[in-house]
Parts: structure tokens; sequence; C-alpha cells
């Protein structure tokens, strides 16, 4: 008897296709306390995620979507569909927030876009999920990255030095096509601008309609533009508005405006002085990228402009 309640219990969990062990279907109620008539708090799986990309402005972009009362996030990354999916759906809703069903429930963990296995994990979840891409010309992107990168670890070489295979490198990554021009496409940095290839995989399981894209440069010149955008596209009243911004001058990034009269302004992670990188080298990285953007743009139907 107990052999046999354990063995259903497996069965539950075990892929019929390769063994890999699943997290127990969703529950479809999507509630935690009754049955919900619109005013009862409950923890409820997202209905949009902003997937990435890192280093693009995704915090800014959650941060300010904020400013719209319905919208809740859960504070921290969640990082369920690439770290904690063996935790199960169940352990996913409740890392959110307690909300009413006349809110929208969003979270945004940016590694999802690169992650192999998010696109199908995420169907398997909703496949009427709704995906936000804040993307950003690729070679700002990477200059990010670095910067990032380099602010954890003193003395790393210079951005150039990643950026290019040469003599000097001492591991040099196997020459293909995309990195024959000397561009080390095995650095992550380079890997992850190539947008085309990353949203082709959420292509194969979510219809481009269902992928919003929000210009990330834009997002610092016209972030009440690109708010409107998305509260469009996930199905909000347009609440925030230009007002509700301010210019830091000083970082040349826009803050919230408090209705107090204060202003908030994004952590000193976010906005960081970028290494001056020569500009032979930007305008390699142009060429390089160029045709992967023409790609990019050819999927979606739109152009940045890069
Ligand atoms: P830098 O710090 O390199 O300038 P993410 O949140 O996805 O990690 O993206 C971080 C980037 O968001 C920052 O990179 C910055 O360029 C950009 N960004 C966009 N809007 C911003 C804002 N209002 N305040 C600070 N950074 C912003």
């Amino acid at each position: 008897m107990v052999v046999f309640v354990l063995l259903a219990v497996l069965n539950c969990c075990i892929s019929a296709t390769n063994g890999a062990v699943l997290p127990p279907a969703r529950s479809d109620d999507n509630n935690d306390i009754g049955d919900g008539d619109g005013g009862q708090l409950a923890h409820r799986f997202p209905s949009a995620i902003i997937i990435g990309v890192k280093k693009s402005g995704t915090r800014a972009l959650l941060e300010f979507l904020r400013l719209n009362p319905a919208v809740k996030a859960p504070g921290p990354e969640v990082h369920f569909f690439d770290r904690h999916f063996d935790r199960g759906f169940d352990w996913y809703r409740r890392q959110m927030p307690l909300t009413t069903a006349d809110q929208l429930t969003i979270e945004k963990s940016p590694s999802y876009f690169v992650t192999k296995t998010a696109p199908e994990r995420v169907h398997r979840l909703d496949p009427t999920m709704k995906l936000i891409v804040v993307v950003r010309d690729p070679i700002t992107r990477a200059i990010s990255d670095y910067t990032q990168t380099a602010s954890k670890r003193p003395g790393m070489p210079s951005f150039e030095h990643m950026a290019f295979i040469n003599a000097t490198n001492a591991v040099l990554p196997k020459m293909t096509p995309a990195n024959a021009q000397g561009v080390n496409t095995s650095w992550g940095a380079i890997r992850i601008g190539i947008y085309h290839r990353f949203v082709s995989r959420w292509l194969e399981y979510f219809p481009l309609h269902q992928i919003h894209f929000v210009n990330g440069e834009r997002l610092i010149t016209h972030p009440a533009e690109e708010i409107a955008a998305v509260e469009k596209f996930v199905g909000l009243r347009p609440t925030v508005r230009a007002e509700d911004f301010v210019l830091n001058t000083e970082k040349g990034f826009p803050c919230i405006k408090r209705t107090d009269g204060t202003t908030h302004c994004l952590g000193k992670t976010k906005g960081r002085a970028h290494p001056k990188v020569s500009p032979h080298a930007i305008s390699r990285l142009r060429t390089f990228y160029a045709p992967l953007n023409d790609r990019f743009y050819e999927l979606i139907g739109r152009n940045f402009g890069w």
C-alpha cells in the first residue's frame, strides 16, 4: 500500500518523454483564498513576465510600471524558470505578492531571455503569458554588462581585450563564421546581444503578438511613452504620465517624481559611468552586429535603428 502510494506520487512528477522530474501541474484556479470575487487577496501567477534583456533597463521598466497602482510584483528576481524550476509551480505562485483579481501580477528575471528551457517552461505554465523584452543597442548593452562585471572583479582586462580575439588572449575560442571577424562571441556580453537567436527560441512557443519589445533607449529619453505602450500591451488603463518623471541631470537618467515632491532614482548600480571604449573597437562591433540586428528586425517586424 505504502509502495503504491509512493509510486502514484512519483508518477505525477516524472516526464513520460525524458524521465526528468517535473513540478506538479499548476492548480487551475490561480487562487489561494476562496473562489475570488475580484476583491479577495491571493498569491496569483503572473500574467506578464519581463524576460530580459539583462542590462537594457529591466529594473527601470519594472519600477516605472509600478507607478500604475494596479501593477504588483515581487521585490527580488524570482528566477523560477531558470534556477528554481524543480520547486514547482506552486512555489512560484507563492513568491508572488498578494493581489486582487483585477490587479496585474508581473515578475522580471532577465536571465529567462537566454535560458534554453525557459520558453517551453513558461508555455507549460501559461500559453497566454504576455512576455516583455527591453532591448537596447547591443554594443551599449555589452559595455554595460562589462561595467557591471568589472565592478565586481578588480583587475579585469579591458573591454577591448575581452571583446576581440587576438594573440594576447589566453584562451582562443573556436573560430566560427560569426566570430571570424575577430569578435569574441563566446563572451556572454557579446553573445547576449545577438538578439535574433534568443527571440527565435521564444517564437517557437509564443506568437509574436504575445511579445512586447520596449525600446531601451527611449525608456531613458521618453519613459512615459514606453510605459504607456506596456500598459496598453498588458491591458491596463494607462495612468503613468510624463509628469511622473524628472531627469537626473548628473547621471542623465529619469527618476520618479513622487506626488509629495520628492524624487526616487534607481540605486547606484544603475546608470553607472561606462569606460571609454576606442572608436575603432566600436566600429568593428558595429560591423559585426549590423547583419545580426537586421535579422532581429526582420524577425520581429520592427527596426530599432542601431
Ligand atoms: P548602466 O548602469 O550600465 O548605465 P538592468 O536594470 O536591465 O540591469 O539595466 C541597467 C541599465 O538600465 C543601466 O545600465 C542604465 O543604462 C539603464 N537605465 C535605463 N533607465 C534608467 C534609469 N531611469 N536609471 C538608471 N538606469 C537606467
